[in-house]
Parts: structure tokens; sequence; C-alpha cells
């Protein structure tokens, strides 16, 4: 069976989706998902009142949607995730 490469990544600001890309670039054959929440969600410009709005979302469990839908994930034998760190 083939074996297929997810990079699934979150970026806030550009910086983990420029890895994910150099990643991919390594990667000949990787499929890429862009983890998003609907425009909006957050203030890109304001990374205080962001925190403010993701820390309230995960003390109140009311969580973003995801703008994109999720690929099949059983195709994959092997999923990369990034993200930013927040609050870390
Ligand atoms: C809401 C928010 C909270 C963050 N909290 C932290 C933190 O606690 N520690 C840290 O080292 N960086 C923190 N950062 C900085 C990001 O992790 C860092 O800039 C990262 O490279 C951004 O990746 P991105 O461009 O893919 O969003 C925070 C950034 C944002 C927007």
């Amino acid at each position: 069976m083939e074996k297929k490469i997810l990079i699934a990544t979150y970026s806030w600001s550009g910086h983990t989706k420029r890895l994910a890309d150099q990643i991919a670039k390594l990667l000949p054959g990787a499929d890429q998902y862009q983890i998003a929440v609907p425009a909006g969600t957050y203030d890109l410009t304001d990374m205080y009142a962001t925190s403010d709005r993701a820390k309230n979302q995960l003390a109140t469990g009311e969580l973003p949607p995801l703008a994109n839908p999720i690929p099949e994930l059983d195709q994959y034998n092997l999923i990369l995730v990034g993200s930013p760190v927040w609050s870390g």
C-alpha cells in the first residue's frame, strides 16, 4: 500500500506555515492541510487580544469551528502536526 504523509498545521501569523512549506518540499507527495478558523475569530493584529480570546475559548469549551474540512485521515500512514506555542 502506498504510504501517504499529511502535514497539518495551524498558523496565526505565518511562521508555522512557512516551516510546513519547507518540510513539504522535502517530502514530495505529502499532502498539506491548513488547520484554520473562520476569519474574524482572532484579531490578527493583536496577539494579546488573541491570547485572551483563546484562553476564554478553552475555559468555556466554546471552541471555534474549523474553516477547512478535515481530510480523510485513514489514508495516511504518518501525520505531522504543527502549531505555534500559545501560553506555553
Ligand atoms: C496568542 C499568542 C500567544 C503566544 N504565546 C506564546 C508563549 O506563551 N510562548 C512563546 O514562546 N511564544 C508565544 N507566542 C508566539 C508564537 O508562538 C510565535 O510567534 C510563533 O512563531 C507564531 O507562529 P505562527 O506565525 O505560525 O502563528 C504566542 C503568540 C500568540 C499569537
